[in-house]
């Protein structure tokens, strides 16, 4: 019923040339978007070319981030216009690494999501909570209040399109991903949270990823869960071949 999703988060990895490499090696071995939707999100200075080589293919291209403005004196920063401008189609907002590192906030969230859907983009919005959060038991709570804050005054007809990607902040580049059927069970706590928000209808289409040291040789026990519909993957989407294990699994 919802077409999973596989998508790279390189962060700042790669070269222009193992960039070019990269999609040329993986262009052409992804399956149709009805099947798996595949997406790369690279660092900003690859993505123009990036789209360029992808234009016959069913691999879509992906920004890591974006300023909510649409232009001004924001030295360093990259505009959603600019973005859908090159064709870019997805843009990760709210990366927990961009919360800690980069002072994202709630707030600045959200009014990313309001720029990507203003701008044609399909935001893949992070949420997660931190070990400690974990160890206390809260990471229903947090969860919530993230995915409920990051569509505050979204359209129902925007909030089915959105991809949520769950991702335990201590699971994230530490080989120790989540259980597969607890990462479910948060999983399906968002989709309550965007069924009480949204109604039924909607958190029914939304696409929920897991992320966090997913691998190829993990990937199916997440995809057998009922409520991940792929996955947000870092370190495992750096190499063409183990890109494509995991679109293969996704299947
Ligand atoms: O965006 C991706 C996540 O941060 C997961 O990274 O697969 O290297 O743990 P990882």
């Amino acid at each position: 019923m919802r077409t999973p999703i596989v998508a790279g988060n390189w962060k700042m990895h790669k070269t222009w040339e193992e960039a070019v490499q990269f999609t040329n090696e993986v262009k052409e071995g992804v399956p149709t978007v009805d099947e798996v939707e595949t997406v790369v999100c690279a660092p900003a200075l690859f993505l123009k070319e990036m789209v360029d080589l992808t234009t016959d293919s069913s691999l879509a291209i992906g920004a890591q981030t974006m300023h909510e403005e649409e232009q001004g004196a924001f030295t360093g920063e990259i505009s959603p216009v600019a973005l859908q401008n090159i064709g870019v189609r997805y843009v990760i907002i709210g990366h927990s690494e961009r919360r800690e590192m980069f002072n994202e906030t709630d707030k600045s969230v959200n009014k990313k999501v309001h720029a990507a859907f203003k701008h044609g983009l399909i935001p893949i919005i992070c949420c997660g909570e931190t070990l400690s959060e974990y160890e206390n038991q809260e990471t229903k709570e947090v969860v919530t209040f993230q995915v409920d804050a990051a569509l505050h005054g979204i359209k129902r007809e925007e909030v089915k399109n959105v991809v949520i990607a769950y991702e335990p902040i201590w699971a994230i580049g530490t080989g120790k991903s989540s259980r597969a059927k607890e990462a479910n069970e948060t999983c399906r706590t968002i989709r309550t949270a965007l069924a009480q928000q949204f109604g039924d209808d909607v958190a029914k289409q939304v696409r929920l990823l897991y992320g966090g040291s997913v691998k190829p040789d993990n990937m199916k026990s997440f995809m057998e869960q009922d409520q991940i519909d792929g996955a947000l993957v870092g370190g495992a989407s750096l190499e063409a071949d183990s890109f494509l294990q995991l679109v293969e699994v996704a299947k």
